[in-house]
């Protein structure tokens, strides 16, 4: 029986343990959308993560969404990941950056004005939060076909930056609803032309992209996030035998590449996840969403009935910067503080407390 403290190897990445920090979204970003010491500070606290997957972070400034979010796609950028990746290493963890386009989940005034595009001019329902308060998402404007290349291309840019700041690798972010996700879900995805319609032509555009990710820096160094029929952001993934293709579909144009990893929110006990494991090959990372926060006992039930090879936390590695050292120990917990989630100072941020302050 595999256990949560046991190490693990993801492709390159050397995992003391098997929980790994999820990617969790802060907007504290700080000028230019580069990461800075604060940010640093962070993410070293938590070093004791098996692997940090960063909070989503935007390859270009289009595939921006929320305020306040990081770019990887400057060279200023690059110099705040490269003090976040030092911070990381120096507490003996690794960390990728979870590449996150967000496509339609976006608003001009998040992003100094820049367009809004998305696979179909289909705009999410709800609103988002801008600096004059919430705001309907907004028309998306249609990729062209031609212009898909050059989306591709900045995956590609990022990917290379996250290298060059010596980060350990790239997350594709291809859940909860973002660009990648929106070319998946058949009511975000209308295209007629190669990318739309089938269940494989819908997956096509996240395999070029990851195939083209995985050839600039190696396919060991890259995973990737699903969150098949967790209906979330206007993906709602309720015809059980499209989802089931559509996925299989990605999974089997993935599986040839041998990523590091791949990490699914969701079920892992569901059939549909179970099968992507199967049709995968390699490491899954799992994580069963929103719904139940994952606590200690969630995490080792899920690696005792051998469900993956690791565990991702969000909410309690937030609140718990050494939380592998209080789970192996027994030790109480901090309580996760919703109001401070997203944006904001170091409160509810970096001064969570360490059993050892
Ligand atoms: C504050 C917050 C921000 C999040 N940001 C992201 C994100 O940037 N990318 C992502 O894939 N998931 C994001 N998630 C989802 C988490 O990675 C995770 O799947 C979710 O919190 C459920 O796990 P938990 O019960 O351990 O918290 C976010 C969740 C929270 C609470």
């Amino acid at each position: 029986m595999t256990d949560l403290f046991e190490p693990a190897t993801f492709g390159k990445l050397q995992l003391a343990n098997r929980i790994v920090m999820a990617p969790l979204t802060r907007n504290r970003a700080g000028a230019g959308q580069a990461p800075g010491e604060l940010n640093a500070v962070y993410y070293g606290q938590r070093a004791s993560a098996g692997l940090i997957v960063s909070e989503g972070t935007q390859p270009s400034a289009v595939g921006q969404g929320y305020l306040d979010t990081p770019g990887i796609h400057s060279p200023e950028q690059v110099e705040g990941w490269r003090l976040v990746g030092d911070a990381v290493h120096a507490g003996g963890g690794q960390i990728v950056v979870q590449l996150m386009h967000a496509g339609r989940i976006a608003h001009p005034d998040n992003k100094a004005g820049l367009e809004t595009i998305a696979p179909s001019a289909i705009a999410a329902p709800g609103q988002i939060v801008t600096p004059t308060g919430q705001q309907d998402y907004v028309l998306p404007r249609a990729l062209a076909t031609d212009e898909l290349p050059g989306i591709v291309a900045d995956y590609v840019h990022a990917a290379r930056n996250a290298i060059a700041a010596g980060l350990d690798g790239v997350e594709l972010h291809s859940a909860n609803g973002y660009l990648l996700h929106q070319f998946l879900g058949d009511t975000s995805n209308a295209r007629t032309d190669a990318y739309g319609g089938s269940p494989l032509n819908r997956a096509r555009f996240v395999i070029e992209v990851a195939t083209a990710v995985a050839e600039a820096i190696g396919a060991d160094r890259v995973g990737i996030r699903i969150s098949p029929a967790h209906g979330i952001q206007g993906i709602d993934e309720k015809d059980a035998t499209d989802v089931a293709a559509t996925y299989g579909a990605l999974v089997d144009g993935l599986a040839p590449l041998c990523l590091a990893y791949l990490h699914v929110l969701g079920d892992p006990r569901s059939d549909l996840v179970r099968d992507l494991r199967k049709r995968f090959g390699g490491p899954l990372i799992v994580n069963d969403g929103f719904r139940s926060l994952t606590d200690l006992e969630t995490a080792q039930q899920f690696l005792a009935e051998d469900l993956g090879e690791a565990v991702a936390v969000g909410r309690l590695f937030l609140a718990n910067p050494d939380l592998p050292a209080r789970w192996r120990t027994g030790a109480e917990l901090n309580e996760p503080v919703q109001a401070t989630f997203y944006g904001g100072d170091e409160r509810g941020y970096t001064d969570y407390p360490a059993l050892t302050d």
